[in-house]
């Protein structure tokens, strides 16, 4: 850790960032246009390559209104076949730059049978059932906690901030449970038929491990998907990964417009 902590100072000198973005599927574009300093995971001791296709890997410093930033363009998943604690390793880098709210994206099936595809949705809460929690090991007590509460993973005053933000933007905004499966593979109708009966309201294969750490970190966390797809059993249709590509394109624009009304009051 402090050979990564090391590396990065020594490319950002006293920039100090204090919220977090992790980019999902198909919004890595995000901060493409934004001047700052961009740091490849493959360059980062202690990071790792990322390999999804549409994932670029990179950190992103940035200042916008007066706040500073580290971006995530591309996450890891656990389903690349790294071990879990890898996946989280860049919140915890995060919590030591000095980050103190994180802002975590995602690209998701619906499970909620009201949703469509191109909906944005705040998470409330989320159901682990990726098999995996990523604090198992030995607790760093200067992190959190050895059993951490989570009874508010997702801060609720950032969930109004967002809803009010979209209210003003004219835009619907969902919020929903999301359920987080290892994946690579999608679920099967029988799975999204369970997760329906347990109170997800979407799924996906990212992000729960991000926000459990962040939240034993300390951290304030806003989580919001872009549902890119209906999921299995739904419509008849097969799932691929260029129509979570391809939708999640699609809505880009107005998500960036929330985020960036979103990220303005924080
Ligand atoms: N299932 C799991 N993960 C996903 C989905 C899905 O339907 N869509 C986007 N990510």
């Amino acid at each position: 850790m402090q050979e990564t902590i090391d590396y990065i100072k020594k490319q950002i000198k006293d920039f100090k960032p204090e919220i977090g973005i992790i980019l999902g599927s198909g919004l890595g574009d995000f901060a493409d246009n934004v001047a700052g300093i961009r740091i490849k995971y493959q360059d980062i001791p202690g990071f790792e390559k990322s390999t999804v296709a549409g994932h670029k890997g990179q950190l992103v410093f940035c200042e916008a209104d007066g706040k500073k930033f580290v971006v995530m363009q591309g996450r890891y998943h656990y389903y690349e076949g790294y071990h879990i604690s890898r996946i989280v390793y860049p919140i915890k880098v995060m919590k030591k730059l000095g980050v103190k709210t994180l802002i975590i994206t995602n690209a998701a099936g619906s499970v909620n049978k009201k949703y469509n595809a191109g909906d944005l949705m705040v998470i409330t809460d989320h159901i682990n059932l990726m098999g995996v929690n990523p604090l198992i090991g030995e607790n760093d007590a200067s992190l959190g906690d050895r059993f951490p509460d989570m009874s508010e993973v997702y801060k609720k005053s950032l969930i109004q901030l967002t809803l009010q933000k979209a209210k003003e933007l004219n835009m619907q905004v969902r919020q929903g449970v999301y359920a987080a499966m290892s994946g690579p593979s999608y679920e099967t109708p029988a799975e999204i038929n369970m997760l329906r009966i347990m109170g997800a309201d979407a799924v996906g294969m990212s992000t729960v491990p991000e926000a459990l750490v962040a939240n034993y970190c300390g951290m304030d966390v806003l989580g919001i998907s872009c549902i890119t797809n209906s999921a299995a059993g739904v419509h008849p249709s097969r799932l691929s990964h260029a129509e979570v590509v391809e939708t999640a394109a699609k809505v880009k624009d107005s998500f960036k417009n929330l985020l960036v009304s979103v990220i303005r009051e924080i």
